[in-house]
C-alpha cells in the first residue's frame, strides 16, 4: 500500500467549500486504485487564522508542512480581513520558497462541453513552465521619502542557476510532449535581465536539438494566445510572465474556475505544493456554485507526481465528461451546484 500523507490547506472563500470536495474525489480515487490511500492533516491557515492570531500561520507552520508529502491548497485572499500583500507573503510565498517550490506548472486546453470566449477556437492544449522562485517577485528594493519626492525601487532577480533550471525542466517537458518550446521574453524593452533570459534561452537550445523553439515578447505572446494558442505546446516564462500567462491560459479555456496548476520542488528536499490557478473569488463564496474542478484537477497533477499517470489520465478523462454532459457551475455557462459536480465525478470514479 502506497500511503500519501498530504497536509491540505483550504484557505479562503471558495477554498473552503471546493477543497472538500476535491479530498472526496482524491478519497474515492485511492479506493478504485486499491493499493494507494491518502492521509489527510487539516492546516487552517487563513486570513481569518490571521485575525485570531495576528499570522497567517504557525511559527512552526513550515515546520509542520515539511513533514507532508505534499501539499493541497485551496485559495488565500481576503481583502476585506487582510491586505492581499500580507496574506500572500505570510502564507503561500514562504511555503514556496522555502520549500524550493521552483517550478510553477500550468497546463491550459480546451476543454470539450466548456465554451470557450474565443469564437470557433482550434483545439489547443500547451503547459506554461514558469520560474516561481526569483525573477520579478522580490522582496529586494525599497522605499524612500515621502509625498512628492517618494521614490519606490523595485529589483527584478534573475540568476543563472534559476534561469537554466527552469529551463532545463521546460525542454525536459517538451521532449515529452510534441517538442515545441516558446520562450517569453521581452529583451526589447527590458535592458539587462531579458537578454539574459535569451542569452541562457539561446544555449540551451544547442543541447536540445530535437526541440523546435521560438522566443516571442510578452506582449505579442499574449496576443497570439488569444488569436491562436492552438500552436504552442510548452512555454517558458519569468515569474510575472508566467503568471500574467496562465490567467490568460485559463480565461481562454473559459473559466479560472476550471484551470490547475502545481509548485514543483525538484531537489525532493521538501513537499510540492498543487494549488488551482484562481483566487479565493469573494464575490461568489457562500453561494455553494464555485468550480470544483480546477482543485479536482490539481489533484490529479497530484496524481502525475506521484507516478500515478493512468489513475491521473482516468481522473481526466472522467472531469471531461462530467462537463460535456452539462454538469456544470455558473462560470461555465451550467446551473450545477459545486456539490453536485463533484458528487457526479465521484459517482464515475466508483464505476471504474
Ligand atoms: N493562489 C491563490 O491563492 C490566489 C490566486 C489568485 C488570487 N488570490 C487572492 O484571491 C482573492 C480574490 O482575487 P481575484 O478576485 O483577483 O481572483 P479570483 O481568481 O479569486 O477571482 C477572479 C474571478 O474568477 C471567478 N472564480 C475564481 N475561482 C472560481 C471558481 N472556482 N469557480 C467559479 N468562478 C471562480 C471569481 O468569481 C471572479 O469573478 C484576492 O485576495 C487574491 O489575492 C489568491
Amino acid at each position: 500500500m502506497i500511503t500519501i500523507n498530504l497536509a491540505v490547506v483550504p484557505g479562503d472563500g471558495v477554498g473552503k467549500e471546493i477543497m472538500p470536495e476535491a479530498v472526496d474525489v482524491l478519497t474515492a480515487i485511492a479506493e478504485v486504485h486499491g493499493g494507494l490511500k491518502f492521509q489527510y492533516e487539516w492546516y487552517p491557515y487563513s486570513c481569518e487564522y490571521y485575525i485570531e492570531h495576528g499570522k497567517m500561520m504557525d511559527d512552526d507552520g513550515i515546520e509542520k508542512l515539511k513533514n507532508h508529502d505534499a501539499i493541497f491548497l485551496g485559495a488565500v485572499g481576503n481583502p476585506k480581513l487582510v491586505a492581499d500583500h500580507v496574506s500572500l507573503w505570510g502564507l503561500l510565498l514562504p511555503i514556496r520558497r522555502e520549500f524550493e517550490q521552483v517550478i510553477n506548472i500550468r497546463p491550459a486546453k480546451l476543454v470539450k462541453g466548456v465554451s470557450s470566449p474565443l469564437a470557433n477556437p482550434s483545439e489547443f492544449e500547451f503547459v506554461v513552465v514558469r520560474e516561481n522562485s526569483e525573477g520579478e517577485y522580490s522582496e529586494v528594493g525599497g522605499r524612500i521619502h515621502k509625498g512628492p519626492d517618494e521614490i519606490a525601487i523595485q529589483n527584478a532577480i534573475f540568476t543563472r542557476k534559476g534561469t537554466e533550471r527552469v529551463m532545463e525542466y521546460a525542454f525536459q517537458y517538451a521532449m515529452q510532449r510534441r517538442r515545441h518550446l516558446t520562450s517569453a521574453t521581452k529583451s526589447n524593452g527590458i535592458f539587462h535581465s531579458m537578454p539574459f533570459w535569451d542569452e541562457v534561452f539561446h544555449s540551451m537550445t544547442e543541447r536540445y536539438p530535437e526541440v523546435d523553439t521560438q522566443s516571442i515578447h510578452i506582449d505579442a505572446l499574449s496576443a497570439f494566445f488569444v488569436s491562436k494558442p492552438h500552436t504552442f505546446d510548452v512555454i517558458v516564462a519569468s515569474n510575472l510572465f508566467g503568471d500574467i500567462l496562465t490567467d490568460l491560459g485559463a480565461a481562454v479555456m473559459g473559466s479560472i474556475g476550471i484551470a490547475p496548476a502545481a509548485n514543483i520542488n525538484l531537489n525532493g528536499k521538501y513537499p510540492s505544493m498543487f494549488e488551482p490557478v484562481h483566487g479565493s473569488a469573494p464575490d461568489i463564496f457562500g453561494k455553494g456554485i464555485a468550480n470544483p474542478i480546477g482543485q479536482i484537477w490539481t489533484g490529479k497533477m497530484m496524481l502525475d507526481h506521484f507516478g500515478e499517470l493512468e489513475l491521473g489520465t482516468k481522473l481526466l478523462n472522467i472531469i471531461e465528461e462530467v462537463v460535456a454532459d452539462g454538469f456544470k457551475t455558473p462560470d461555465i455557462g451550467g446551473s450545477f451546484t459545486t456539490k453536485e459536480v463533484s458528487s457526479e465525478i465521484i459517482k464515475r470514479i466508483k464505476m471504474l
